[in-house]
């Protein structure tokens, strides 16, 4: 079946779904037939699955591009699709949080239950006078709260917006002020690798004066007991969920608000240091999130036991933990710690523990178990695996043809997820009962999207050819903007391809001779560290912000585990060097980056230069310094103001 030659070139294995799993997968070929007729028509019947409490009369407003509106004159609640309408059909006694802390404790959660849970809180929120519209920023770690958090505030119609636990206190701070958050949801901590990750002591640090004088907007801070550690208090406006929470009345009915009405913000990286809040609308969001996680997962909620690793703090929680799995009634893992803690063999202990059926991981991971061995995932039962997934950056045949044998047993289809924050959910990937998949490919538009690969004119180049993706028709789960910033949104999404009305992606992508989509990675000057966006600029402006360093310039180097790794060059400053040590200044370097950013931005390498290889207008040559940071022949230097400067450079990084 498979021949292993030149196959990272031309790639032709190919695994076809067994005849079995075809047959009892929820989404079939006549689904590209449908969306094809009539592509308006297929968003709206995708739509009608869910309740509409006042049903829409049309599918798609685009008179106004880029601002698109999806089901506009329609009416639903986001948390009652999610929860309430499960309860009412007699599923209220279905599990669906299969919650597991790092520490090995134990919580399932029933739809009854998450839905008491989510009114409760809901009476909570408006008493403290949240209100439709107004922002909610919430900082927690993976546990059931967080997800109830979400379906709460979503519940009474105001917006969340979800910080990663893992970010620090001043991209926090920066994300609260630029959603003028009313109130922050968080905990204590979370247990991370075996310890206790405190939160609450971030966003007490957030909230107070990083010097530009303390938050304003902040009204309560509600806190989630989760590990006990010893925090500090602000009476007045900090609260324990367990004073207020089970004591509120647990009747609430939920109102139905209108299909465009904001349901998040996330933050996610541009090319410029700020991050962009990507705001989300309901309706359309919502009937995206749950038709892919149908079709693509091929979710049967009676019967599947469904694990989406991610966290909520990024889109794929949102969508995949959250949103979709919740409004199709699934059942669900969800697990708070690390994969190694307190063993390399966690992940797979507990979808042997929890017979789980669907998996849907990023290729970071699928790595980083590849380097420690399948000697670690064979020690488990994993023959209830039926369906693998993949998102958040390539994967390589490597990986694909790994996680396939190793993990799904050469039985489970895999699916290749393509999408962003932006799409807000799945736009390519295989259906897996209907595609013959390829490893490496994340395959085909799904039904109702469209795409093209073309050139810097937006002339499509041909298969065979390498170009930048761009989507040609809206889609319902599309963002509807930047927060606060609708000129951002057309500059960075639109304008390049004005004239052809495309969205722009910042993904570089080729179409093989089948129409087949190869992603060959970002075009911006965004990283994608272990399947997270980061901006260079962003981590370059935490840098100089330290006082060794005048200039920095950094790139993404590619990293056999996590993708892409951050490598930094920095220009010392002349007082710094004449008056200290310079022994430990690129781990301090590191650190700081950690602590300013979060974890997830610490440089992999920080390279202590002279200088740094500039155009004549004084742009940074990243490409030079990305051939040096991946060991390669450095390129093309003729732009260089100083050409010499490269070999003085690279001088400097072997040295080391
Ligand atoms: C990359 C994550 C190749 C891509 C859902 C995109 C991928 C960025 C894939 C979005 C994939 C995501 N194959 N590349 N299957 N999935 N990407 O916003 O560069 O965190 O633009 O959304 O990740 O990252 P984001």
């Amino acid at each position: 079946m498979s021949s292993q030659i030149d196959h990272l070139l031309t790639e032709t294995r190919r695994f076809a779904p067994s005849a079995e799993f075809a047959e009892q997968a929820n989404a079939h070929a006549d689904l590209y037939d449908e969306a094809t007729a009539d592509r308006e028509a297929f968003w709206a019947e995708q739509a009608r699955a869910l309740h509409w409490e006042k049903p829409f009369t049309k599918a798609l407003d685009w008179s106004n591009p880029p601002f698109a509106t999806w089901f506009e004159d329609g009416e639903l609640n986001v948390a009652y699709n999610c929860l309430d309408r499960h309860v009412e059909a007699g599923h209220g006694d279905r599990i669906a949080l299969l919650w597991e802390g790092e520490p090995g404790d134990e919580r399932r959660v029933t739809y009854a239950e998450l839905t008491d849970e989510v009114k409760r809180l809901a009476n909570v929120l408006t008493d403290l006078g949240v209100e439709s519209g107004d922002r909610v920023a919430i900082y927690l770690p993976m546990i059931p709260e967080a997800v109830a958090s979400m379906l709460a505030v979503a519940r009474i119609g105001a917006i969340h917006s979800v910080v990663f636990g893992g970010f620090s206190a001043d991209s926090l701070r920066s994300r609260i002020d630029d959603a003028g958050a009313k109130l922050v949801i968080t905990s204590d901590g979370g247990y991370r690798k075996g310890k206790i990750s405190p939160l609450k002591p971030a966003v007490d640090q957030a909230l107070g004066d990083r010097g530009h004088g303390p938050q304003e907007t902040v009204e309560h801070v509600l806190v989630v007991k989760r590990t006990e550690n010893e925090v500090s208090w602000q009476e007045e406006r900090d609260l324990w969920w367990h004073d207020l929470v089970p004591a509120a009345s647990a009747d609430h009915v939920a109102q139905p608000f209108p299909a465009e009405n904001p349901l998040f913000i996330l933050y996610t990286s541009g090319t410029t240091g700020k991050p962009k809040g990507i705001l989300h609308t309901s309706g359309g969001y919502l009937a995206q999130a749950a038709f892919t996680n149908k079709a693509v997962h091929d979710l049967h909620p009676e019967t599947d036991v469904y694990w989406c690793t991610a966290d909520i703090g990024w889109i794929t929680g949102h969508t995949y933990v959250t949103y979709g799995p919740l409004a199709n009634g699934a059942t669900q893992v969800i697990y708070e710690g690390t994969p190694d803690t307190p063993h390399p063999g966690r992940w797979w202990e507990i979808v042997a523990k929890y017979g789980v059926t669907i998996l849907y991981t990023a290729p970071t991971a699928i790595r980083s178990f590849m380097k420690l061995g399948r000697s670690i995932p064979e020690q488990h039962d994993l023959s209830s695996l039926r369906l693998l997934g993949s998102v958040g950056e390539p994967i390589n045949p490597e990986a694909w043809m790994w996680y396939r044998h190793v993990i799904g047993g050469d039985r489970a289809p895999i699916v290749d997820t393509w999408w962003q924050t932006e799409t807000g959910a799945i736009m390519v990937s295989a259906l897996p009962g209907v595609t013959e998949t390829k490893p490496g490919s994340a395959q085909v538009p799904l039904p109702g999207i469209s795409l093209d690969v073309v050139d810097d004119q937006g002339q499509e180049v041909g298969n065979g050819n390498g170009g930048l993706l761009v989507l040609t028709e809206p889609w319902p789960s599309m963002l509807r903007g930047i927060w606060g910033d609708p000129e951002r949104f057309k500059e960075t999404y639109w304008d390049k391809f004005a004239d052809q009305g495309f969205y722009f992606a910042g993904d570089g992508a080729r179409l093989d001779e089948e129409g087949d989509v190869w992603f060959l990675g970002r075009v911006d000057d965004v990283m994608n560290v272990s399947g997270h966006r980061l901006s260079t600029t962003e981590i370059e402006s935490a840098l100089v912000g330290n006082e060794a360093v005048a200039e920095a310039a950094v790139v993404g180097a590619s990293d056999e585990t996590t993708g892409q790794a951050v490598v930094a060059y920095c220009v010392l400053k002349n007082s710094y060097t004449q008056a200290h040590d310079l022994e430990g200044v690129v781990d301090a370097l590191r650190k700081w980056v950690g602590d300013q950013i979060g974890p997830i931005a610490r440089p992999r390498d920080v390279y202590i230069v002279t200088e740094l290889p500039k155009t004549r207008s004084g742009k940074i040559m990243r490409r030079l310094l990305r051939d040096v940071a991946e060991g390669r022949e450095v390129g093309d230097t003729t732009t260089l103001a100083d050409t010499m400067v490269m070999a003085t450079i690279k001088g400097q990084v072997i040295g080391k």
